[in-house]
């Protein structure tokens, strides 16, 4: 199993929230293939967003699938809310669970994608008993709690390894980057084997959203086709 066509999923911490669903409809009609939405609890992170209200909207306003980022404390009291508002993925940081294998299996008996987040102090080790049973792992290139910052390019070292564990088992898990991505930074971090891209200011800080989507995919494919012809040769 070899990194999967590159998705783009717009993060909406970024979006005018006034006209949340005006921003869905431009995203959805500029090519995007996911929203990520990031929930916040003022604990796991600084920062305060929103709950399952907030999600179920976003639902209604829009048909791509929600991948919902859970950046906060005991998220397995919640897993049930985000799904039943409409969550298809629901991720949760590793660092939030003391019993990280009991939270995937319940996310997945909901139904639901489960991800898997490490923070980027967090080694990739911390996954390697979990790897077979979840959909997506998701590395943070950025430390969570805002939008804006600044990409972690020593975190590519973290895609690789879990890139090479992914294939290695031929398992069908995504390899999810967050964080400072842009049409600066995607490159790399496709290259370095994700298939699976959050971009808040690169598309909602963008003038044309379409425009902004579509470079980061062509960038993304770009570096994988590239990284896969590399391959072949050294093999
Ligand atoms: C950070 C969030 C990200 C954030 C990304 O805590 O998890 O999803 O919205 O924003 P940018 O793309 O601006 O770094
Ligand atoms: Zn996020």
């Amino acid at each position: 199993m070899s990194a999967q066509t590159p998705l783009i999923a717009p993060s909406i911490l970024s979006a005018d929230f006034a006209r949340l669903g005006e921003e869905l409809r431009a995203v959805e009609a500029g090519g995007a293939d996911w929203i990520h939405v990031d929930v916040m609890d003022g604990r796991f992170v600084p920062n305060l967003t929103l709950g399952p209200v907030v999600v179920e909207a976003v639902k209604r306003s829009t048909r791509l699938p929600l991948d919902v980022h859970l950046m906060i404390v005991e998220p397995e009291r919640y897993v049930q809310d985000f799904v039943h508002a409409g969550a298809a993925t629901v991720g949760v940081q590793v660092e939030a669970c003391v019993h990280l294998h009991r939270t995937v299996a319940q996310i997945k008996e909901t139904g639901a994608r489960a991800s898997v987040v490490l923070n980027p102090a967090t080694p990739p080790e911390a996954l390697q008993y979990v790897l077979g049973d979840v959909d997506q792992v998701l590395v943070m290139t950025v430390n969570p709690g805002f939008g804006g910052q600044h990409f972690i390019e020593s975190m590519l070292h973290k895609v690789v390894t879990l890139r090479r564990w992914i294939d290695e088992r031929e398992l069908a898990v995504r390899l999810q980057v967050d964080g400072g991505v842009a049409a600066s930074t995607i490159g790399r971090a496709s290259a370095a084997g994700a298939d699976t891209f959050v971009a808040g200011t690169a598309v909602f800080g963008a003038k044309d959203y379409a425009r902004a989507i579509r470079e980061l995919r062509e960038t993304a494919e770009l570096a994988q086709r590239e990284q896969h012809a590399r391959s072949r040769v050294t093999r």
